[in-house]
């Protein structure tokens, strides 16, 4: 079974999703790993709860971006993780990580990419009055939000949605459609 790292920064409800995909065998992969970069994140204790190591690194000790990803890469190496998920990690990643891991680092971005990347897309979304919004998992380049497009799913703002409603739709979404798509892609490299 495939081993992967799940990269996150906040509450990690998705990161919950996925792992629980992982013991109800929906999605056939191991999390070896958790790395969060914000040492007050709840999803460090997430991953407490669910047995999963989880590597705490703020950028900030580090001397700069290499060395801070090099910390990492050596934790991924030691966990012998062989592919890396994002699930609300807030920062680019750099080459030190995009080098070994090429083709093989995916994230989840909660708008219909490429509109509204960066930080609050559901909220771009929603004072763009948009009528159509989304969900997007993509492979990571070196951009904010950009990298090849795996699998989008659209979802329509009713009337009477708040800016609350319509992100609780996307989150309950979100934590059904990232295992799913993960599972397929990891079952298609499997096949090659
Ligand atoms: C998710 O909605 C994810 O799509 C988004 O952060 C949220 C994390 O929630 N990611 C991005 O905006 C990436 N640019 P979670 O911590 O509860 O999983």
């Amino acid at each position: 079974m495939i081993n992967i790292a799940v990269f996150a920064s906040g509450n990690g409800s998705n990161f919950q999703s996925i792992y629980e995909a992982t013991q109800s065998g929906r999605l056939k992969a191991n999390i070896a790993l958790v790395v969060c970069n914000k040492p007050d994140a709840y999803v460090i204790e997430r991953a407490k709860a669910c047995g999963i190591p989880c590597f705490v690194c703020s950028p900030k000790n580090y001397e700069n971006k290499e060395a801070y990803e090099e910390a990492i890469l050596a934790e991924l190496t030691s966990a012998k993780v062989e592919f890396l998920v994002l699930a609300g990690y807030m920062r680019l990643v750099g080459s030190t990580l995009l080098k070994p891991y090429k083709n093989r680092i995916v994230n989840i971005h909660p708008s219909l990419l490429p509109a509204f990347p960066g930080i609050d897309a559901i909220g771009q979304a929603f004072d763009a009055g948009v009528k159509v919004i989304g969900i997007t998992v993509h492979f990571v380049d070196e951009g904010m939000d950009t990298g090849p497009i795996i699998d989008q799913q659209a979802i329509r703002i009713e009337k009477g949605d708040t800016r609350e409603t319509v992100e609780a739709h996307i989150h309950e979404i979100e934590h059904q459609f990232y295992p799913a798509v993960l599972n397929e892609l990891f079952e298609q490299a499997a096949v090659k």
